[in-house]
């Protein structure tokens, strides 16, 4: 049996004229189960700060809730020291914030659970969030569900199964969070808005390779109970690298708002990926990690474990238009530097023919900086030969 709500702090609207708004559009309950872990220590909690603060003039109003196994004499303090690091956003001075929700009057629009606990954990909370947390009739129910999505194929499938009986497939929202960062979402957008010079390009004649890379410098040390079961496999490759592989090969829809597009699109992008033999993957473990395994999970020094920490793969799509391009996907713990990105290498031949030592034999690429290594900040590079050709998005940088 899971604990269930205990720990509990609320945040409510003040402005008259923001509550004239709530009535109309009603409220909003948000409730964080494994609120004092890491994922929403790290990202939720600033995040749905950020949405209360900034869907003020949206006309919502939203309680937060955050739940968890420890009991609340306990979590609640902790609770209280995360919620007090938040950063206010500086159009919303912390003044303007009230502890206490005054919930008369105010229509419940909707409620929102965020279940950033084990997956193992899914199935019996959706279960309780049907048989006794469904809001009134005429109000929303959303459930929020963070990967990994069970470990293999059939216990994906499984879990689906379960969570079927629980909730309907548009109350599900089965997230990766690596999708949200600025320049993965950014990617189609730049496609979009540079068809016109790279659909030319965009294909086996000129793409020497593709390049998908998540390089970490930490270990896991801490997290091997969970990590162990997992890998980099299961961890990164099959949903973040795998997600950014769609973005970057998907034909482009017509209309990036229809979703239903964008998911046919990928779809047919995932079967047409061919299967891997054996000699197209190199895996491996850092030095320390079979001690780590063996201190954390109480193991005698001959315990083995043969989960890799480091991958790289390469993969190959069936469709006329990427035929033998090759596509990397590579992503460690341990390793020697921190970095996201996905590069498009441009074969050479195609730009210099004559002059092997002209500037057009640079390499001419097209880089989707996520984040850290040595630019620190996002961003997207392109090659000196395309930069007055292509539009670089807002947060786009030569
Ligand atoms: C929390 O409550 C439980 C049960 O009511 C009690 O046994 C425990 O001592 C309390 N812990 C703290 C830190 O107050
Ligand atoms: C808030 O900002 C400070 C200083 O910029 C930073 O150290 C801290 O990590 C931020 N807190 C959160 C929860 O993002
Ligand atoms: C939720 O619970 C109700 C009542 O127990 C049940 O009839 C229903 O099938 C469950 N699932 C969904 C998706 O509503
Ligand atoms: C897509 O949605 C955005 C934001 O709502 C809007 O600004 C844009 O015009 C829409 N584009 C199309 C093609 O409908
Ligand atoms: C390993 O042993 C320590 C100390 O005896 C204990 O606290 C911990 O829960 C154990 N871990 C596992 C995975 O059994």
């Amino acid at each position: 049996m899971l604990p269930f709500l205990l720990g509990l702090f609320l945040l409510s609207l003040c402005s008259t004229a923001a509550q004239d708004e709530a009535h109309k559009r009603g409220h909003v309950s948000v409730v964080v189960l494994g609120g004092t872990g890491d994922l929403a220590r790290k990202y939720l909690w600033q995040g749905f700060f950020e949405l209360y603060a900034n869907k003020i003039s949206s006309g919502h109003s939203f309680s937060f809730y955050g739940g968890g196994l420890s009991p609340a004499n306990k979590s609640t303090p902790v609770l209280y020291e995360i919620l007090k690091a938040l950063n206010c956003s500086k159009d919303v001075p912390k003044e303007r914030i009230q502890k206490q929700l005054k919930q008369e009057g105010l229509v419940e629009a909707g409620r929102l659970f965020y279940l950033s606990v084990p997956a193992f954990a899914y199935a019996e909370i959706a279960d309780r969030i049907n048989s006794s947390c469904r809001p009134p009739k005429g109000a929303w129910l959303r459930v929020v569900l963070e990967k990994p999505f069970g470990h293999d194929f059939r216990s994906a499938q499984e879990l689906a199964t379960k969570l079927g009986t629980s909730l309907k497939d548009e109350e599900m929202y089965r997230i990766d969070h690596y999708l949200g960062k600025q320049v993965v979402s950014n990617i189609l957008q730049f496609r979009m808005q540079n068809k016109k010079h790279l659909d030319s390009m965009w294909n086996k004649y000129f793409i020497e390779r593709v390049e998908i890379v998540l390089k970490e410098t930490l270990d896991v040390k801490g997290r091997i109970a969970f990590y162990d079961q997992y890998g980099v496999i299961r961890d990164v490759l099959q949903n973040h690298l795998t997600e950014v592989m769609t973005l970057l090969t998907m034909r482009l829809p017509l209309n990036l708002n229809n979703s239903q597009e964008v998911l046919t699109n990928k779809l047919n992008i995932f079967t047409s990926l061919l299967p891997l033999s054996k000699n197209q993957a190199v895996i491996g473990q850092y030095q320390t990690y079979q001690k780590e395994v063996q201190q954390e999970l109480n193991k005698t020094k001959d315990h083995v474990s043969l989960t890799p920490t480091f991958a790289a793969v390469l993969a190959h799509i069936d469709e006329t238009q990427y035929e033998d391009v090759p596509i990397l996907m590579i992503s460690g713990k341990q390793l020697d530097e921190r970095v996201g990105y996905a590069r498009i290498l441009f074969k050479d031949n195609v730009f210099c023919l004559q002059n092997k030592n002209s500037v057009h034999c640079k390499p001419k690429q097209i880089i989707f900086y996520f984040g850290h290594g040595s630019l620190k900040y996002p961003a997207i590079l392109v090659s000196k030969i395309f930069s007055n050709r292509l539009l670089l998005t807002a947060s786009g940088k030569k």
